[in-house]
């Protein structure tokens, strides 16, 4: 009898403290939702991928981890440039780049490469090369279709030239300009299409958001190259962008480079909360939700262009410790949307909310 009491006591205990349980779980649900730590980026409605760092994929497993779990697409923070793949004329290194492929095909991802062609990261034999125009065009498509033949059928996507304008709208007087003129720009695409007809080929710069006649300028060259048959497909928007920068601005650059009829690749993003590089700042919980809100507007902005032109969308590293804000500013700084310590912020709920 006294067991059975005791039962029946245990029993009305476990109800009304299991009840007590969901009544306060309902009624006070947290102020401030936490991103979830469940699903993942590569839910999202198109392609979500990141700038990835070969020696962090190499020796960090909780790196690795994550961007096996988080991301569709990736990129190679600097394990393609020019300096990296072809270090000396006679010589192609690939080492840290077919790892980074390696881990993507085991694991499912698409690559995006970054880049055939930039004024920066050059190796010296590049810079300090002597030879007539020829031999420059010669060494343009050499390095491209060597590079892109190498990844064929491995690499889906190639951001084939990369800033190719000065704020002004002009063209960079980058060696390539000074060797060859500007048109060397549409055959780097026509070098690029014979090595592989397959892969998807990008147009890649920054500042349409904050730049009108930059980006008159690089939709100029976009249009002109369509009209004139050269192979393009898409447009890179890097979009290294802050957290104050208007929705208005973001939405005219993506519409307006959505007007082309091409691909969309948002493809270097990252919203820094410290753009005037004040040393003492911290990270506070509303410049947190001033980054989501950003990161939200940018995603739904994008989500709203045509299926077809959607790309993806490709984070500038991966989480606020490999950023290369940072050290590249010599400031804090917290542009990404994981923390320090690999954690989602408010900002990976923006990104989700943006398609919601
Ligand atoms: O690899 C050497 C290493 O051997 C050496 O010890 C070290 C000492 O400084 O330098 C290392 O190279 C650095 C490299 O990153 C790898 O860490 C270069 O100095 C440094 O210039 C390079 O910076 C990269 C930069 O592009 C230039 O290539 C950044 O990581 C990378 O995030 C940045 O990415 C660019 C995109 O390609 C184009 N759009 C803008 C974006 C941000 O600048």
């Amino acid at each position: 009898m006294k067991i059975y009491q005791n039962l029946t006591l245990a029993l009305f205990l476990s109800f009304s403290l299991g009840c007590a349980k969901k009544e306060q779980t309902a009624i006070n649900p947290p102020l401030v939702p936490s991103p979830t730590t469940t699903g993942s980026l590569k839910d999202m409605p198109f392609p979500f991928g990141a700038a990835v760092n070969v020696s962090l994929l190499r020796n960090n497993v909780q790196y690795k981890e994550l961007v096996i779990k988080e991301f569709s697409s990736i990129t190679a923070e600097n394990a393609m440039k020019f300096n990296a793949l072809h270090p000396s004329e006679t010589t192609y290194s690939y080492t840290d780049a077919d790892e980074i492929v390696a881990l993507a095909q085991a694991n499912g991802k698409r690559v995006h490469g970054h880049t055939l062609n930039w004024y920066k990261s050059l190796p010296t034999w590049v810079t300090n090369f002597q030879g007539d125009t020829q031999a420059w065009e010669n060494l343009l498509k050499m390095h491209i279709q060597t590079v892109v033949g190498h990844f064929k059928g491995k690499v889906a996507s190639w951001d084939v030239v990369n800033e190719a304008f000065e704020d002004d709208g002009t063209y960079r007087n980058s060696i390539w300009v000074q060797k060859l003129g500007a048109d060397y720009i549409a055959r780097a695409f026509q070098y690029a299409n014979q090595a592989d007809p397959d892969a998807l080929l990008f147009y890649n710069d920054y500042g349409h958001e904050y730049n009108a006649i930059k980006r008159t300028a690089i939709l100029n060259l976009v249009n002109n190259l369509k009209s004139r048959g050269i192979p393009i497909h898409g447009v890179g928007m890097q979009m290294h962008t802050r957290y104050n920068q208007t929705d208005a601005n973001i939405t005219s650059a993506i519409t307006s480079v959505a007007a082309t009829g091409l691909k969309v690749h948002i493809s270097e993003l990252d919203v820094v909360l410290n753009p005037d590089n004040v040393a003492t700042l911290s990270y506070t919980t509303s410049l947190a939700d001033l980054q989501a809100a950003k990161y939200k507007s940018i995603v739904k902005t994008y989500y709203s262009i045509p299926k077809a032109q959607q790309f993806g969308i490709t984070t500038w590293n991966v989480t606020d410790a490999d950023s290369w804000i940072p050290t590249t500013y010599s400031r804090p700084d917290w542009p990404l949307p994981f923390d320090r310590n690999y954690v989602r912020k408010a900002a990976y709920q923006g990104i989700l909310d943006g398609v919601k």
